[in-house]
């Protein structure tokens, strides 16, 4: 294993005075001592191999010469680790290909690049506040750190964190990913011991820098170990569900890990805010990275059209398909056979800080056993893995830091240093460093041409934040990289930004958002608890329905009033003739011709508008306007002047003495119009016929939407005992026994009841059901108290009742950013239509937003799922308690029977039903579970009741004629 060790922190000079030292030209290096190296000068010379030896000298060989020309064999040797521009530019444009590639989802296995999605969808506001833990884990080698984190928002001012690091003991870092959790939950426990916390409830960020696959905020899959990290059982596991185990088993905080996050990320959201943005967010630590603000719709697994989102590049494994091969030394090759993950991550090998001390070891090893350095001896410790430490090679390099403490950092290696030695191993350093400084140079080059690309920008301003140990330790690593990208992107004007906190403060700030976003959730769930029922409370509702029919049909006191249509049998087929019809009562209003022959049905109809001032307005305006329309019809069919047979589905509670006779007990749904209530229908068409002289018509038999469409599948199938309608309103009806019928005469045969279902609970039996969101709808509506069954159900309350419940969303800031708008406070906005859109699964989140942009409805991505949710809770329970309903229903025609197992079929009809993505199976699956013992089919209706009007009116024809003869 790689060695690690935590060093004091070398305190930086300051910039000013670093400057001075920094070369104009970039191409140059400057070595200890002033002299740029002769490598740095050969760009057009591809790299040399070592000088091969034979015979090496180690101390004990004596006689070989221990060679003049030691300094050139050593920048030889060096050339190795030259990278001309041409090499950069072409890493920088293949990386760049690469990430592009992986954005578009085309990325093959050995991808070189991973451009992994972190959810960081915006960079703070500054405005974020509270107290919050962060763990740290992968940045710094085998060190974990703890922070105790305290955010002020815009007005307060900055708190320095308290933190805390603790060694990773080896075996921990190989051993069971279980115990390495356990550490970590350990840690966090002594952490906290020290702090005057007790046991109130703790937020924690949990910044973890391995390449991980994230699903969500607190959602993270390790892809693989990188660094010196190889804990078993840990890759392709959630990271935040192993350390929340760990935390549990621990059991000593109340601690919630609220977020993970990337190095990176925690780098770049920590950048001040007032230094503009920063968008990028650079880490040279043990291992190197960079993340950046992408457009989302260029991130093919995200399905999302706005906005950005941080993506973590995992440059690390840039090369792995081997891409880097020309200017892999055969010192990189031995590094990487090495390591714990040998052909993984090669260009984090040539860059990152767990790696730069062992490149040197290798290449001072290799000189030494060369005869060039260190009088050609080696040393146990030299050749010993991970002996050169990065704060060793930061140090040795360090042009201030003196012959002195070089040959002493060297004697402490157990090497016999000679005069010219130390500034040949500051020249090693400085190859080693220089490269790993140009290279990543190139790769931060490829990242901001991708933001100049995709921003489309002629020069793009950008912040970039920098964090890790070699922008820490080594000041020239920074001002190498800075000159290099001014050389690859000349069209960025790039500021560079070192990292607040080492990124505990960027990673708080995440965990401050997630924080908030898991309140929310948690107010969402809250709020829509209600609308999930449960198996008892379906039941439930099952029984008291049940119930209520008996009493309704009994003729004693229930919210059912069960209504004798007058239809005794469903049709037989022997029904002729041609017919009018009209359908009045549900979205639309028809008037039809139906022709029924030996052949079949056939319909023509035409849809005409009843505008709301005539729904509301007087009777007699509603029924000479509905004449109007006949007329019109009739003239357009060629059929003024005929008098056919009509038969009239009116959608609305009738009280009916005969087929031809209904008087209206209330008007439902959207309907009000004056004078009507108590009166007999039939009589109010035939007034209106009356004033418009010029008609005949001959109305045979008014019916219930319900029955019409009972009557309309019947014809297709003789087992269609049931009529269901959920649209507008809902409502059902079934075949009766006669003799439990208290309101019409007779002990055989059957009737079909208009259940008037809609108005079920207005006794208060479902008050237990009722959320606040159904009584502030009801209060709203026009006949606030009735109908309580169907406002849970229907097509004209649930958009409203989705309404009431984003309005009680904002104005607990879940939803629009708290922000109340005139649209949402728009009644009716939100039609059955938008519900059965939203839920549709083949619409991806995007276009669920766009749909509630096109509403005017100010929204943000998680806003749009947050909505889909609210209409899916709201239309789930409308589909279970219609499943209850029919269930219900399908019981009692089996009970009446006598039969063990009922098979039934029932028509079907309403936009809602037909329309909405999962309402059909919804019931349906309800039905199954609350009604075993019946097979039920579902039938949809294709014509409408209109045809089931005119086949009840057939066949009071035929039983007319039949009495006439
Ligand atoms: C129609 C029927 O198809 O569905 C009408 O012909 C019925 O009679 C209507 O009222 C119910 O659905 P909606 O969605 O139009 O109210
Ligand atoms: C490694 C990790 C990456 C991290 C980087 C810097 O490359 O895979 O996630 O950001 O090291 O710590
Ligand atoms: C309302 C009416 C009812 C009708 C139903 C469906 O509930 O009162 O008669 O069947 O809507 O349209």
């Amino acid at each position: 294993m790689l060695g690690f060790s935590i060093f004091p922190e070398v305190s930086g000079m300051p910039h000013t005075e670093r400057e001075e030292l920094t070369p104009k030209e970039n191409n140059q290096l400057l070595l200890p001592g002033g002299h740029p190296p002769m490598w740095n000068h050969m760009d057009s010379i591809g790299p040399i191999g070592l000088p091969h030896r034979e015979g090496v000298p180690g101390c004990s060989q004596e006689g070989l010469p221990y060679p003049s020309n030691s300094s050139e064999l050593v920048l030889e040797c060096l050339q190795q680790f030259k990278v001309t521009g041409t090499q950069l530019q072409q890493i920088q444009a293949r990386l760049l290909g690469s990430m592009e590639q992986a954005l578009g989802g085309q990325a093959s296995p050995a991808s070189a690049v991973r451009m992994l999605p972190t959810y960081v969808g915006s960079i703070p506001h500054g405005t974020e506040q509270g107290d919050f833990v962060v763990l740290e884990l992968g940045a710094t080698g085998a060190s974990l750190r703890v922070l105790w984190v305290t955010l002020m928002g815009t007005g307060g001012h900055r708190m320095e964190p308290r933190s805390q690091e603790f060694v990773i003991p080896p075996e921990v870092m190989l051993g069971p990913g279980q115990q390495l959790f356990d550490f970590a939950a350990h840690c966090l426990s002594e952490f906290l011991d020290a702090l005057p916390v007790g046991k109130q409830g703790l937020q924690l960020g949990f910044s973890f820098s391995f390449p991980c696959h994230q699903t969500g905020l607190d959602r993270s899959t390790l892809i693989s170990w990188t660094k010196g990290f190889r804990c078993s059982g840990v890759e392709g596991h959630d990271v935040v569900q192993l350390l929340r185990d760990a935390i549990k088993r621990h059991g000593a905080y109340n601690i919630d890990v609220v977020a993970v996050v990337n190095d990176t990320v925690g780098t770049m959201m920590g950048c001040e805010p007032g230094v503009g943005p920063c968008e990028v967010g650079l880490v040279v630590d043990t291992g190197t990275n960079a993340c950046y603000m992408e457009e989302a719709r260029h991130v093919a697994v995200l399905d999302e059209d706005r906005g950005r989102v941080c993506v973590s590049v995992e440059w690390g494994s840039f090369g792995d398909d081997g891409v880097l091969g020309p200017m892999l030394t055969t010192f990189d090759h031995a590094l990487d056979r090495e390591s714990l993950n040998p052909g993984a991550q090669r260009f984090e090998k040539m860059i990152g800080g767990l790696y730069l001390g062992e490149l040197v070891r290798l290449v001072l090893a290799h000189l030494a056993q060369q005869g060039v350095l260190f009088g050609g001896c080696t040393s146990p410790a030299l050749l010993s893995r991970g002996s050169i430490l990065l704060e060793h090679v930061a140090e040795m390099e360090d042009p201030w830091a003196g012959a002195a403490r070089v040959h002493a950092l060297l004697q402490d290696l157990g090497l016999n240093v000679g005069a010219s030695d130390v500034e040949l191993v500051q020249y090693v350093c400085a190859a080693v460093f220089t490269r790993a400084a140009r290279l990543c140079a190139a790769a931060l080059a490829a990242v901001l041409s991708r933001l100049q690309h995709s921003r489309e920008q002629q020069i793009l301003q950008i912040a970039v934040a920098t964090g890790g140990r070699v922008f820490e330790q080594h000041p020239s690593f920074l001002s190498i990289l800075q000159e290099t990208v001014m050389l690859l992107t000349p069209e960025c004007d790039v500021s560079f930004i070192p990292s607040v906190d080492g990124g505990g403060r960027g990673v708080a700030m995440v965990t401050a958002v997630a924080a908030r976003l898991a309140a929310h959730r948690h107010l969402l769930e809250e709020t829509l608890a209600p609308f999930q029922l449960n198996r008892e409370q379906l039941a439930a509702v099952q029984a008291q329905m049940r119930e209520a029919m008996v009493k309704g049909l009994r003729g004693e006191a229930s919210s059912l009033r069960m209504l004798p249509t007058y239809v005794r049998a469903t049709p037989d087929g022997s029904e002729r003739g041609d017919f009018l019809a009209l359908d009045l009562g549900g979205t639309n209003f028809r008037v039809l011709l139906v022709r029924v022959t030996a052949e079949g049905v056939k319909i023509t109809n035409q849809i005409y508008s009843i505008p709301e001032n005539v729904a509301q307005g007087s009777g007699q305006q509603l029924f000479d306007h509905i004449v109007d329309c006949i007329v019109d019809f009739q003239q357009k069919q060629g059929l003024s002047g005929q008098s056919l047979p009509l038969g009239f589905t009116f959608s609305f509670p009738c009280r009916q003495l005969g087929l031809d006779q209904g008087i209206l007990l209330n008007w439902t749904k959207g309907f009000s119009a004056s004078d009507c209530e108590g009166q007999d229908i039939v009589c109010l068409l035939r007034e209106a016929i009356g004033r418009r002289q010029a008609v005949e018509l001959n109305v045979v038999a008014i019916v219930n939407d319900t029955v019409g469409t009972m009557m309309s599948c019947g014809y297709e199938d003789p087992r269609c005992e049931v009529g269901l309608i959920v649209g507008t309103g809902t409502n059902a009806c079934y075949m009766e026994e006669l003799r439990n019928v208290a309101a019409v005469a007779g002990d055989s045969g059957h009737m079909c009841i208009n259940m008037e279902w809609g108005a079920f609970g207005d006794d208060g039996s479902l008050g237990l059901l009722r959320t606040c969101f159904d009584a502030s709808v009801d209060q709203a509506s026009i006949n606030p108290g009735k109908q309580s069954f169907e406002k849970m159900i229907s097509g004209m309350y649930l958009g409203e009742i989705v309404r009431h419940i984003l309005l009680h969303l904002t104005s607990l800031g879940v939803l629009f950013r708290g922000q109340q708008t005139q649209r949402l406070q728009t009644r009716d906005i939100f039609k059955t239509k938008f519900l059965s859109e939203i839920e549709s699964d083949s619409l991806a989140l995007r276009q669920v937003r766009a749909i509630l942009e096109d509403l005017g409805l100010p929204l943000t991505s998680d806003d749009a799922l947050m909505v889909l949710e609210v209409c899916q809770a709201v239309s789930q329970r409308a589909a279970q308690l219609c499943g209850a309903g029919v269930a219900a229903v399908v019981e009692k025609i089996r009970e009446n029977r006598g039969l063990e197992e009922l098979t039934v079929s029932i028509g079907v009809d309403g936009t809602l039903y037909k329309l909405h993505p999962h309402f059909s199976s919804l019931v349906a699956a309800t039905v199954r579970e609350l009604a075993p013992r019946c097979v039920v089919t579902f039938l949809q209706s294709e014509d409408g009741s209109g045809k089931g009007a005119a086949l009840v009116t057939a066949v009071a024809c035929r039983l007319a004629q039949m009495a006439r003869v």
